[in-house]
């Protein structure tokens, strides 16, 4: 392990000055994804100073510097958590021999798909919040935005790096292409549908960091136990930077319900239209917000019976969430998983092969995680004094993938007909008029301190920075 040496053009602590291939391959890269981030990157941000967190060590004490910057100067870096020279496969076929530190040529597709996959959602996320900086709520809010967007485009950086060292020609493809889909793009669109979709206000954009960057921290726990070594140790240090994307997404939402709470204890009202008209977003909208991101990402973890999920298992690419902290066998060959399915117009429960169910694993574990927040939402509320609780919709609720895309069922798991989904879809999911309203609520609140009517400020600055410090300097 070297140390990370930031003379050099891509700051990294792989000893890229050791491979002079490698290195001139990624600095023909660089250019490239300044482009890009010029392009589809923050709108209007080019000469504003951010107060940016830029990863500089993995030492678990100290891994990141605060200071101003210009995030096209931001110093996207390749990091990886130490290795263990030691370090076994422990989970699957291969469980008990070395881990790999390079790919076996008979995994090679299906690694590099995997990176490719995961890497095709980091710059998304970047092209999806581009305009958001134009309706930001405050100044603290609009550095928060950054930081997260210049982290995405570190975590492309970080697969960029495994495609080009281990991938050869094909990783260089893949690489650049990485770069040429976009999110929304008629003809070149992102892989995975949920990033194709539009972040068009600030609730979505905390909704998004909330459920979605969620995903991502399931999907890179379960990379994080990987056989090939430098992917596990990659998505371990990428882990580190992703908390804060939950925090931003789990506080926005939370000071969200604080002032909408706060204004009905002052107009002693829960009537939606008192409640719109004094500028605030009412409780049952944001259970709507809640519906929409929660089912549109539990579907980002795919089928709940697939092959290639056994495949990727068995095979040592992806391990469960948490694999090394579970009692089993790590094989899971005669082992059996619940998974839902619609029979005669009822949920039941079905058992398969638990191998061919690892994404249903997966995603059962995102849900229990993720209603954690929701439950810290709710005693914003409790607090308050008002009666009324978000839930997390049954995880049947408008789902688009899997053996229960095909049925209607309700946020509390009823099985409905076409007619009975039609009548009561706009109580169950965003609106049109909702998200107008909620758009009408968005204007630019910038001067430091200040903050949009809809949303409290903060209980604490960034880097224990107060409140009202100036995160952004627009020059
Ligand atoms: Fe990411
Ligand atoms: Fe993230």
């Amino acid at each position: 392990m070297s140390v990370i040496n930031y003379s050099e053009k891509i700051p990294n602590n792989v000893n890229l000055g050791g491979d002079r291939t490698l290195q001139r391959a990624l600095e023909q890269w660089q250019p490239n994804f300044i482009n890009w981030w010029d392009d589809m990157g923050p709108e209007g941000s080019t000469d504003m100073d951010v107060y940016l967190r830029t990863a500089v060590s993995v030492d678990p004490q100290g891994w990141a510097q605060f200071g101003h910057v210009k995030m096209r100067d931001y110093r996207w870096g390749v990091f990886l958590n130490p290795g263990d020279q030691d370090r076994k496969i422990h989970f699957g076929d291969h469980i008990g021999e070395k881990a790999w530190q390079d790919v076996p040529g008979e995994h090679r597709a299906n690694l590099r798909r995997i990176i490719v996959t995961q890497g095709d959602t980091e710059p998304a996320s970047v092209e999806q919040q581009r305009h958001l900086g134009l309706t930001a709520p405050s100044m603290y809010d609009l550095r928060n935005l950054f930081q997260i967007n210049v982290e995405e485009g570190r975590h492309l950086w970080a697969m960029v790096y495994l495609l080009h060292k281990y991938f050869g020609k094909d990783g260089r493809e893949e690489a650049d292409a990485l770069l040429e889909r976009n999110s929304g793009n008629e003809d070149n669109p992102r892989i995975l549908q949920a990033f194709n979709e539009k972040t068009p206000d600030w609730l979505s954009f905390f909704m998004f960091t909330y459920f979605t960057d969620r995903d991502g921290k399931f999907q890179l726990c379960a990379l994080a136990e990987s056989a090939f070594d430098p992917l596990a140790r990659t998505t371990k240090f990428m882990l580190t930077e992703e908390a804060h994307h939950m925090f931003v997404g789990e506080s926005g939402v939370s000071r969200t319900i604080q002032r909408t709470v706060n204004v009905m204890n002052e107009l002693k009202t829960d009537d939606i239209g008192k409640l719109r008209a004094a500028g605030v977003i009412d409780l049952p909208t944001i259970q709507r917000y809640i519906n929409f991101h929660f089912s549109v990402t539990i579907d980002l973890f795919g089928a709940d019976q697939s092959s290639n999920a056994a495949t990727f298992y068995s095979s040592g690419l992806k391990g469960r969430y948490e694999e090394g902290k579970r009692a089993d066998d790590h094989v899971l060959k005669g082992s059996s998983y619940k998974i839902l399915s619609v029979e005669d117009g009822k949920l039941v429960q079905k058992e398969v092969p638990m191998l061919n169910a690892l994404n249903e694993v997966l995603r059962d574990d995102y849900i229990t995680d993720s209603k954690g927040g929701i439950d810290r939402w709710n005693r914003v509320i409790e607090k308050a004094g008002i009666p009324f609780k978000l839930t997390a919709p049954h995880k049947a609720f408008h789902r688009n993938i899997g053996s229960l895309s095909g049925s209607k069922v309700t946020p509390e798991g009823q099985v409905v007909t076409n007619e009975q989904w039609m009548a009561k879809v706009g109580e169950w999911l965003p609106s049109n008029e909702d998200r107008a309203f909620v758009g009408s609520l968005m204007g630019r609140v910038v001067e430091p301190g200040q903050f949009a009517n809809w949303i409290a400020p903060p209980v604490m600055g960034i880097n224990r920075q107060p409140v009202n410090f100036d995160y952004v300097r627009f020059n």
